[in-house]
Parts: C-alpha cells; sequence; structure tokens
C-alpha cells in the first residue's frame, strides 16, 4: 500500500511539533518528531560524556520510536527518554551532533522505515530536502526569531528558573545558525516546499491552513 508522507521542516521553535501533531490527529496520521531523535542521541552524549567522540559510539546507540496513542515516545537503548530530552544541555548538544554525517546516517534509515509503513507528517529539518524527496506535500514552516523567542517566553515564564527573553532570542540565533552553517543536510527550505510563515498567524489558524493544503493535495476528505 503506498503511504501518505507530509515533510514539515522548518526552524526550531516555528511551532512544527505541536502544529503537526495537531494535524496528524485530525487526519489521523502518524507524528514523527525527528528532532526527537537527535536528542536522544545527544543524551547518550550527555550521560556517557562523549559529544566529542560520538561517532565512535554510534553502533552502541539504539533508538526507536514507539507511537502510543498516537503520540510518540522516543526510546534509548530500549529505555523511554522521552521525559528527558528537552533540557537546555540536550537542546544544544542535539544541534551539535546532528551535524555528524554518521548520526544523520544512523536515523536516516530508520526514518525512511517508519514513511514507507504509515501515514505520516514528519517534522524536522532536512525531511523534504534528504529524507523524504518524494513527499506528497512539503511544507517549511518559519516565524522571525523575535516572534518564536516571545511565544517560547510565554510558555516558559512561569517555570523556575525562565531564561530571560534576551537569552532564549540568542539561544535561537545561535541554533539557526548552526542548522543553517552545517555541511551536512543543512536547514534549507526544498526548492518544491510551500513556505508557511506564521509570524503574523495563530496556531489554529495555521493547523486549518495546513490541513487543508494536504486534503487537497492528497485527495484526502
Ligand atoms: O526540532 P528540535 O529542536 O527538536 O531538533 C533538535 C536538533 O536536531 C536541532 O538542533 C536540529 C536537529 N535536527 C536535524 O538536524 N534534522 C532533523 N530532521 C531534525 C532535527
Amino acid at each position: 500500500m503506498k503511504t501518505i508522507n507530509i515533510a514539515i521542516d522548518g526552524p526550531g521553535g516555528a511551532g512544527k511539533s505541536s502544529i503537526s501533531k495537531a494535524i496528524a490527529a485530525e487526519l489521523g496520521f502518524i507524528h514523527v518528531d525527528t528532532g526527537a531523535m537527535y536528542r536522544a542521541i545527544a543524551l547518550y552524549a550527555v550521560r556517557n560524556d562523549c559529544v566529542e567522540q560520538i561517532t565512535d559510539h554510534i553502533e552502541e546507540i539504539d533508538v526507536e520510536l514507539k507511537f502510543i496513542g498516537g503520540a510518540q515516545r522516543v526510546m534509548l537503548c530500549g529505555e523511554d527518554v522521552t521525559d528527558f530530552i528537552r533540557s537546555p544541555e540536550v537542546t544544544m548538544t542535539a544541534s551539535r551532533v546532528a551535524a555528524v554525517p554518521e548520526v544523520r546516517a544512523h536515523l536516516f534509515n530508520l526514518q525512511k522505515k517508519i514513511a514507507a509503513e504509515n501515514n505520516i507528517l514528519m517534522d524536522g529539518r532536512d525531511i523534504g530536502s534528504v529524507v523524504l524527496p518524494h513527499a506528497d506535500l512539503k511544507i517549511f514552516l518559519t516565524a522571525s526569531a523575535e516572534e518564536r523567542a516571545s511565544r517560547r517566553y510565554l510558555e516558559m515564564r512561569e517555570k523556575p528558573d525562565c531564561p530571560t527573553y534576551e537569552e532564549i532570542l540568542e539561544d535561537i540565533k545561535q541554533r539557526d545558525y548552526n542548522d543553517m552553517h552545517r555541511e551536512i543536510a543543512p536547514l534549507t527550505q526544498a526548492e518544491d516546499a510551500v513556505l508557511v510563515d506564521s509570524t503574523n498567524m495563530g496556531f489554529n489558524e495555521v493547523v486549518e491552513y495546513i490541513t487543508d493544503l494536504i486534503r487537497e493535495k492528497t485527495d484526502l476528505r
């Protein structure tokens, strides 16, 4: 059976994950958050203090995704690490390990396999350009760095140790730079991707807009 594959790429903090999750629920698709896979490898590197030597360890790093009630859980060597991969340290390390070709190759096959077996919305940085070049639809979802920082700040400001808006903005710009300037599979808009700039759009508006595009493109009702 041919599966439906939708690629959603864009910079960090553009809302790819939450938007993809909402659309996937609406269409009955699986949402695959590929960033979580890079984060799982980063967690391994942090825990084992081997960020610089990550290629020497790649064969022992077993990353798997499980979908429970449509929600993705990330397994690292059999342990569910979903709740441990969002710390600032893992976030910054993920951006570093994602620049390593062996890390990308390690995750590529797994991503292809999931896409071949399921109707999916897969979000990341290189999904439309590298992982699923023949996706049924490619979206490049972005927003200005200032808008992304302000959304993140609003989400985090009630939490203890919340960074300042300026620190969040600095972090976002640094990650954008890392993701766009690495040699392998840099963050880029695929030629045939539809650009969605959500700087001045509400969450529901973006979800509706992309869901409509998917329905049009795939004849889903
Ligand atoms: O989307 P995210 O913030 O969870 O991604 C974590 C890191 O992984 C980010 O720095 C970019 C990288 N990444 C990537 O290089 N390719 C992908 N397909 C997904 C994420």
